[in-house]
């Protein structure tokens, strides 16, 4: 089973089809309604829904994925000699749910089959398949070059020596993972004038991302987010938003953090808080977002991959 603890919701959606060949004969008995076990549509219908339910229990590596809405309709074609199952599923989750639809799709021809057997011998489904699968974030394509984003530890004991820095190397290696170029860290004490500078000649230097670690809680020397409002030219409130709301899923301490984030010329500057384990949680929630966010910072507008 995959680890989907570091995804984020979003609403996916699919749909599979399922085709069961049944003898011309077959389609006057459903019209007539002349089966020992009833409409065969109508109980098909149910049971792909109630599969789609239990999918996880089903195929091992599945997620127990709360659905919002699971459809199944069974349509008689006699000119083809077939029933056609259509199932849709639908969720706001972190995975997505094709399982589902083809559970829904592949147990309703299968009932279909269990219905009609007192009456047709030579049925079979021909095919079981995914037709549509929405939702999800796809993969950015590899930008041209690598951009460069410049880490900055912002912590008395880290600048003082009575503290080992764990945050910077953490974070380095998280944008490094991400395909950032990314220098050693640079380390300031919880000092406006300071923290500003630093963020100032990274910007300079040609950064297109500025990471700050720390110095976002509510400490008389937090003042990271005061620093970075002098510099910053315009903010983009949704990330500093988001990173809350994606990490209150982690903490409720989450919601101390005043991370702020924001554009100074061709630079994206963002503020984490200082642990290692925030640092880590907050890029992972980032990581999705920043390509489009950098290519929008160097004006290359949406792409066509960024839209579903
Ligand atoms: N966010 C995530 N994702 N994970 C965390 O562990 N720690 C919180 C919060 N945000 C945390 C987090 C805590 S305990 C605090 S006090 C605030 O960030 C501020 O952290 P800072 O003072 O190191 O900037």
């Amino acid at each position: 089973m995959i680890d989907i603890s570091a995804k984020f919701p979003t609403l996916r959606r699919a749909s599979a089809r399922a085709e069961l060949a049944v003898q011309a004969t077959t389609f006057a008995r459903i019209a007539s309604n002349d089966l020992p076990k009833q409409d065969p549509l109508i109980v098909a219908r149910w049971a792909g829904i109630q599969a789609a339910k239990r999918t996880s229990e089903l195929i091992p590596a599945c997620h127990q994925v709360p659905l919002d809405w699971v459809e199944v309709h069974c349509t008689c074609v006699p000119d083809e000699h077939v029933i056609i199952v259509r199932a849709t599923a639908v969720a706001d989750y972190k995975t997505g749910v094709e399982m589902e639809a083809l559970v829904a799709a592949t147990i309703a021809a299968l009932t279909l089959y269990d219905m009609l057997k007192p009456v047709d011998q030579s049925m079979y489904i021909r095919t079981v398949r995914l037709e549509e699968k929405h939702g999800g974030l796809h993969p950015s394509p590899s930008p041209t070059r690598r951009p460069a984003a410049c880490v900055i530890v912002i912590s008395d004991s880290v600048l003082a020596g009575s503290r080992a820095d764990r945050t910077g190397p953490a974070a380095r290696a998280a944008l490094e993972a991400q395909g950032f170029s990314c220098g050693p860290p640079v380390v300031v004490g919880n000092n406006p004038p300071a923290i500003a500078g630093a963020v100032r000649s990274a910007c300079d230097l040609g950064a297109d991302l500025v990471i700050t670690c720390g110095g976002t809680g509510l400490g008389p020397r937090d003042l990271t987010a005061s620093a970075l409002r002098s510099v910053l030219e315009r903010e983009t409130p949704g990330i500093a938003e988001w990173l809350r709301a994606y990490s209150r899923h982690r903490t409720p301490r989450a919601v101390l953090s005043n991370g702020i984030a924001g554009l100074r010329a061709g630079t994206l500057i963002i503020a984490l808080p200082g642990s290692p384990r925030a640092v880590t949680e907050c890029l992972t929630a980032l990581a999705p977002v920043l390509p489009h966010a950098l290519d929008m910072v160097r004006g290359e507008g949406h792409g066509e991959h960024n839209h579903d």
